[in-house]
């Protein structure tokens, strides 16, 4: 899930990094290229900024505690400024150059995410932060979402839930895990389904279909909801606000 170059991937998470201000509530999210991001923070903070940090996923939490940010949870804050968080997948269908696009043409920002499967909890914090960045290089960058979107889904209702994306005409599979004999087991308990639609059409339409299935506690398309995205190159950061 992870094609581009490490630097790519620095580039971005500091660039994005440097929109934090003193006394934010920071979204943490998960993955290679946020975790930039967070250690750049962490940096910041110890050279006197005070932040608080709210961490999506055990990974993340790691981080940010061997980083010395200060952390905090959804519950215990009125508001969060900024979020900050990886995607597999963003629809960009710029020229590169800094831009204001208007997402209601092609959808520029939409997002899949999950590859790590922390997609529940990410789009919880990324959904309550008055500003969303994402954090990306080039490779996630598409004109149209193509999945496969993760879903998380409680244990008991993976056979029901892949009967359910079956009638939806698409595929699924249960995530395995790599370094043990089973399969992946969520920050909260749960399985994921990685489900196949092919070329998505209509990414609104599919992500109501795919919340009203029961048994499914969140699935990894985020539609209409990012705000910007630093797109880390060889040479530089692309800045693309939505
Ligand atoms: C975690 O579940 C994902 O949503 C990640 O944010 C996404 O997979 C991006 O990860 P990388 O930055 O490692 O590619």
């Amino acid at each position: 899930r992870t094609g581009g170059t490490d630097e790519a991937k620095r580039r971005a998470g500091e660039r994005a990094a440097e929109e934090v201000e003193d006394g934010f509530v920071v979204g943490l999210g998960t993955g290679s290229t946020t975790a930039h991001a967070i250690r750049a923070i962490g940096e910041a903070v110890e050279n006197g900024l005070e932040v608080r940090g709210i961490p999506t996923s055990f990974q993340s939490r790691q981080l940010a505690l061997e980083v010395g940010i200060p952390l905090t949870s959804l519950d215990a804050v009125s508001s969060v400024d900024l979020a900050i968080d990886g995607a597999d997948q963003v629809v960009d269908t710029g020229d590169g150059t800094e831009q204001v696009l208007d997402r209601s043409d092609a959808g520029d920002g939409d997002l899949i995410k999950g590859g790590g499967a922390a997609h529940t909890r990410e789009k919880l914090v990324d959904a309550a932060a008055d500003r969303f960045v994402v954090v990306a290089d080039p490779s996630k960058l598409v004109d149209r979402l193509e999945g496969p979107v993760p879903l998380e889904v409680i244990p008991d209702a993976h056979t029901v839930v892949a009967d359910a994306i079956c009638e939806l005409g698409g595929d699924s599979t249960l995530r395995a895990a790599e370094c043990k004999d089973g399969p992946v087991v969520t920050d909260n308990g749960n399985l994921v389904l990685d489900c196949s639609f092919g070329p998505l059409e209509d990414p609104e339409r599919l992500a109501s279909r795919l919340a009203s299935i029961p048994g499914v506690v969140e699935h990894g398309l985020f539609v209409g909801r990012t705000d910007a995205a630093y797109v880390g190159t060889e040479s530089g950061v692309e800045v693309r606000e939505y």
